[in-house]
Formats: structure tokens, C-alpha cells, sequence
């Protein structure tokens, strides 16, 4: 079990053995008026959530299933951004741990190629201006890959796979959350141009590479390069016409 221990935000952080989905429990005590900066953590989901509907693997005490429950000022367009903030933080904490780490717009952190962690962010609009956004990370860190249904082992891993040890989750989590919190106030001052830009493309799994990207019901063949201040990635299509997504999955273009 995670110790409870105080968030960088200031509220204690509120730690479960079990729920359905921590971005669930969360985005309901959002409704009922939950400060900025609360975090929730469990052992074990029932019902993890993952992208696009998808289900978030969550084996019991094994690795990290946290959201963060932000408020800030920000446009609705920016908010989409928080996910790559979010990324940039743990490839801070993470990268000290091992090597071959990548991230993969919009969202996902790799290790050598392989899924180490993803993260959902889920906004709730208000009239003018988001009410609250939920960041939710899922981190695969004592897990090894037997831990994971078939279908999945061959494209999952672990710090533990990757650095043969096994990690302390309490301690883990507070220097994500630590970081994430220092992520977080440089992006509301300087957005994401600068520092937190460039750790992103300097680590971009994404740069020079075919891929194919789905945006909306589109299927998109191009060459990905990098993202932009506004976290949009830059592609070059194959016929040539540049492109910014500002939302969309990408995948590795396989044909080629
Ligand atoms: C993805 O599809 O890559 C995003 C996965 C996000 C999973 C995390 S685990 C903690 C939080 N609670 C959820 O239900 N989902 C996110």
C-alpha cells in the first residue's frame, strides 16, 4: 500500500488499495469541490481507463495508477498540453533510472521502444475557460511482463524490466509528483516554449520517423518531426504538404 504522504500542492495525498479508475473517483470529487492539486493513488484498479476507450492494465500493487486534479487558467486549447507537461516530468525522474527513454506524442512515455507509461488527461468545460482538468498516469514499475495479458507482452515494460530492481512506489510517486508540480508552475509562466519544448524533442520517439496518424475518422501517412510551442506535432505528409495536429494517435508506418 502507498504511504500517505502530503502533495507538493498541499492537500494529503489519498491513497486506496482499490478502485474502478482513479480518474473516476477523482473527476467525482472534483464535482463535489476538491481543491487543485488533490491526488489520488491506488493499488489496484478494477476499471483503469486508457485512451480511446481502451482498458488501462492494472495489476495489484505492482506499479503506479495516480491522478492529479488540476484547476488552472488556461484556454481550452491548451489544455491538451498538460499531458505533454506531465510527460516531460516523469521523463525527468525516470530517465535517471534508465536509459532509451523516449516520449511518443501525444502522450506516452517509451523505453526502448516499448509502453513504460501513458497518461490520460480527461477536462471538464466550463462556461469559458476549463473547470478542471484530470491528469492521470499509469507507470508499469515492479511489474514484469508476464504480469500482462499476452496480447500486451511483447509491446509493455517496466523500470523494473529495464533496470533489473525492484522501486519503492511511496517514494517514487512523490518525486513525480514533486516534479510534476515544478513541470506544471513553468508551464503556466513560460508555456511550453523553451525548457520544456525542447526536453520533448530532444527525446521525441516520434522524430524522423514514418508514421501514420489518426486524427478524428482520418488516416494520415506522413513523416513526423517534431512539436511545436503549442504541443502540435509537425509532420511532413507524402506528397509533401506540411502539417501541425494538434490531436490524433500516431503509429509507426510499418509498410515502410
Ligand atoms: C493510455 O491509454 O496510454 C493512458 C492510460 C492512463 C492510465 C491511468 S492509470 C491512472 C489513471 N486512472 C485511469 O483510469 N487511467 C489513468
Amino acid at each position: 500500500m502507498i504511504k500517505p504522504f502530503i502533495a507538493p500542492w498541499g492537500s494529503a495525498v489519498l491513497t486506496f488499495e482499490n478502485l474502478d479508475s482513479t480518474n473516476r473517483y477523482l473527476w467525482q470529487q472534483a464535482l463535489e469541490g476538491a481543491p487543485h492539486g488533490t491526488v489520488v493513488v491506488a493499488d489496484h484498479q478494477s476499471s483503469g481507463r486508457g485512451r480511446r476507450g481502451r482498458q488501462w492494465h492494472s495489476p495489484p500493487g505492482l506499479n503506479l495508477y495516480f491522478s492529479v486534479l488540476l484547476r488552472p487558467h488556461l484556454r481550452f486549447e491548451q489544455v491538451p498540453q498538460l499531458s505533454l507537461v506531465a510527460a516531460a516530468a516523469l521523463w525527468k525522474i525516470l530517465a535517471g533510472e534508465c536509459s532509451g527513454l523516449q516520449i511518443k506524442w501525444p502522450n506516452d512515455l517509451l523505453c526502448n521502444s516499448r509502453k513504460l507509461a501513458g497518461i490520460l488527461s480527461e477536462m471538464k468545460p466550463g462556461a469559458e475557460t476549463p473547470e478542471f482538468v484530470i491528469v492521470g498516469v499509469g507507470l508499469n514499475v515492479n511489474a514484469q511482463v508476464s504480469d500482462f495479458p499476452t496480447e500486451l507482452q511483447g509491446l509493455v515494460t517496466s523500470l523494473s524490466c529495464e533496470c533489473g530492481r525492484n522501486f519503492d512506489l511511496s517514494e517514487l510517486l512523490d518525486r513525480i509528483l514533486r516534479e510534476f508540480a515544478f513541470f506544471e508552475e513553468r508551464f503556466y509562466q513560460e508555456g511550453l516554449k523553451g525548457s520544456i519544448r525542447d526536453l520533448i524533442n530532444r527525446n521525441f520517439f516520434l522524430a524522423e520517423k514514418d508514421i501514420v496518424i489518426h486524427s478524428e475518422d482520418h488516416k494520415i501517412a506522413c513523416r513526423a518531426h517534431a512539436i511545436d510551442d503549442t504541443g502540435r506535432l509537425l509532420a511532413t505528409t507524402n506528397d509533401g504538404q506540411k502539417m501541425a495536429f494538434s490531436a490524433g494517435e500516431a503509429w509507426l508506418d510499418k509498410r515502410i
